[in-house]
């Protein structure tokens, strides 16, 4: 290794840190296979039935440390009006003694690990390094299994300045003494007191969201919580799709879909399942790329019958954390079909109640990507895949319907940036209230979001080839509380209607919210839904889509001048056509 400015920082912080010892990673199997000893040894994690799991892990987290936590994650910009009120602010200088203080002498008794990775392909134009110093031997063996990680990296960088700095420390696990902190201008992030997944795992979140969104900012191109997927018809063409759900609202189930028997010649292939990057090609088009290697999925609900090839996916070289776990050592968690099996111990290791969830609702688990039975042959891509369609959805039991479209781009950032979704167990905090969540980013955009809405608009204009937008809601629910739509493998017949609009089959019908299938368009034949349950599934209901636009109108209202001109018309538009 001869990248000066890399070597000078590792020096600084062990300086800092004061690590027992300093490893460099290389991201070799043997490498992996002696973190995996080092953590079986010290009981961060428990070995799974290698006969039924083979190179399955579990690892318990603390309890007070099993999600994202929102509240204790800040942008440090100069100004506080540079990251918006959706965003914690805190002034850089205050950030260096509240924040790095707390890595004085952190990693004493402890090995500090030097872990560079690649975030997007191999040998990609739009792909980045970051390096990540971390005590965590947990979270060294998790970035290999997300990012491309160790010489590959190092190889990319040569002798550059250019890649992300990222300094995570286990400290105490005390909340009081928790912060993820992101300087975009400086491209560093400091963690500390998490050993969680988004919180600790810097590569995904923190560089490939937060940090990244700025840079897309400055030079032009995007930076989403979305997943990529290819869709292939009968004849055998492709069309890829984005689409942006908040946290646990469906993107790992939608990217790895298996149409089900009564959708014959359809396939689904998954680019990636949680964040894409993107750039306005040749063509004038957008291309993606998947800057993970790995999915960080959400354990519970994921079963044969919803998810089969995620199933497939997790049944080797996967780190679960916090799911519950059998007698006979293999993995369990609420949805995974079965019923749960005598002894069954919960995801903090005790007996199983039986009423408290024996998973946790956030347990999730860590796999490669390849082992995806529906892993894209684009995956590896540099050039990465052309998207015809942007999807925007979120969990709301009311108001949105299943299916509609956009009129033009500019009422398509709109539909994006009105999102709103009922909270989930991926943050800490109450569950299931709604909340405005543009684009899914609302955790994950590292400047104001008056300026992205901004950003946005300005992606369409001049380019003639931008994706058509549409917005997907597959949680209705009827007034006795049931999901009006089945979901999962049936969400392809939602696909194939956008597929027919992409390609011109569909003609769609106009209405105040925008584009729904004319009626036929949409195939339920055998899915046995009533004509009255459809009906609910497509009304608007102009009352409650008044009141909403109440709360947008605030929403919006809050980013003041940075708020601009064009998602204030889409919004006054659509009042006026919903009075009309
Ligand atoms: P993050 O990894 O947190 O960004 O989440 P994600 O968007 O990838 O969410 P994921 O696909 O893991 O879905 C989380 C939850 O949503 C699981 O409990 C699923 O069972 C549920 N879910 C996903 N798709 C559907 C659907 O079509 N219908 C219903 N009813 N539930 C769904
Ligand atoms: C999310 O919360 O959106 C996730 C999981 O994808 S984490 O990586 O923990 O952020
Ligand atoms: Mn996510």
């Amino acid at each position: 290794m001869n990248n000066h400015s890399l070597s000078t920082w590792v020096e600084e912080v062990a300086r800092q840190t004061q690590p027992d010892r300093v490893v460099w990673c290389d991201g070799s199997e043997e490498e992996y296979r002696g973190l995996i000893r080092t953590m079986l040894a010290d009981g961060t994690l428990l070995e799974l039935d290698q006969e039924e799991y083979p190179g399955c892990y579990l690892h318990r987290s603390h309890p007070s440390d099993v999600a994202r936590t929102e509240h204790l994650t800040f942008i440090c910009t100069d100004k506080a009006e540079d990251v918006g009120p959706t965003n914690n602010w805190m002034a850089p200088a205050d950030a260096r003694e509240k924040v790095g203080k707390l890595f004085n002498g952190s990693m004493r008794g402890r090995t500090m690990y030097v872990v560079p990775y690649m975030m997007g392909p191999v040998g990609s134009p739009a792909s980045k390094v970051g390096v990540e110093i971390t005590d965590s031997p947990y979270v060294a063996a998790s970035m290999r299994i997300m990012t491309r990680m160790g010489k590959v990296a190092l190889d990319h960088l040569g002798s550059s300045t250019d890649f992300c700095r990222g300094l995570h420390s286990l400290g105490d696990l005390n909340p009081e003494r928790r912060f993820i902190a992101h300087f975009p201008k400086e491209r560093l992030i400091w963690s500390v007191g998490s050993g969680y997944g988004g919180n600790a795992l810097l590569g995904k979140k923190c560089f490939a969201l937060r940090i990244a969104s700025t840079m897309a900012r400055d030079e032009g191109w995007l930076a989403e919580h979305m997943l990529i997927m290819g869709l292939e018809d009968p004849e055998g063409r492709t069309t890829y799709i984005c689409a942006a759900f908040p946290s646990a609202c469906g993107k790992t189930n939608l990217a790895m879909l298996v149409p089900p028997a009564s959708q014959k010649g359809w396939k689904v292939w998954t680019v990636g399942d949680d964040i894409a990057w993107m750039r306005v090609g040749p063509d004038g088009r957008l291309w993606a790329i998947n800057p993970e290697a790995g999915y960080f999925g959400v354990a519970p609900g994921t079963g044969r019958k919803t998810n089969p090839h995620a199933m497939d996916t997790v049944r080797s070289n996967t780190i679960f954390t916090n799911v519950a776990m059998t007698p006979r050592r293999t993995p369990w968690w609420e949805g995974m079909d079965s019923s749960p099996p005598e002894g069954l111990v919960d995801w903090q290791g005790r007996p199983w109640s039986g009423k408290e969830p024996a998973a946790h609702p956030n347990a999730r688990f860590c796999s490669p990507a390849r082992q995806c039975p529906s892993a894209s042959p684009m995956m590896d891509a540099p050039e990465g895949v052309p998207i015809s369609a942007f999807i925007f959805g979120g969990r709301r039991a009311k108001l949105a319907p299943l299916v509609y479209e956009a009129r033009d781009w500019e009422h398509g950032v709109y539909l994006g940036a009105s999102m709103a979704s009922e909270t989930t167990a991926a943050a800490t905090g109450k569950v299931g209230v709604v909340r405005r969540d543009p684009m899914a980013m609302r955790p994950f955009c590292g400047y104001n979001m008056g300026d992205y809405f901004g950003h946005w608009l300005d992606m369409g204009r001049g380019h003639a080839n931008m994706p058509k937008v549409f917005h997907v809601n597959w949680f209705r629910q009827n007034d006795a509380g049931k999901y009006l739509w089945p979901g999962f493998g049936e969400n392809l017949r939602v696909l194939r209607w956008m597929h027919d609009r992409i390609h011109g089959v569909a003609k769609g019908r106009e209405t105040s919210i925008g584009i729904l299938p004319e009626d036929g368009e949409l195939d339920t034949s055998g899915l046995g839904i009533e004509p009255q349950a459809m009906r609910e599934l497509f009304s608007v209901d102009r009352d409650a889509w008044l009141e909403d636009l109440v709360d947008q109108e605030q929403f919006f209202g809050s980013f003041g001048k940075q708020m601009p001109e064009g998602i204030w018309r889409q919004h006054h538009n659509l009042r006026e056509r919903l009075k009309g």
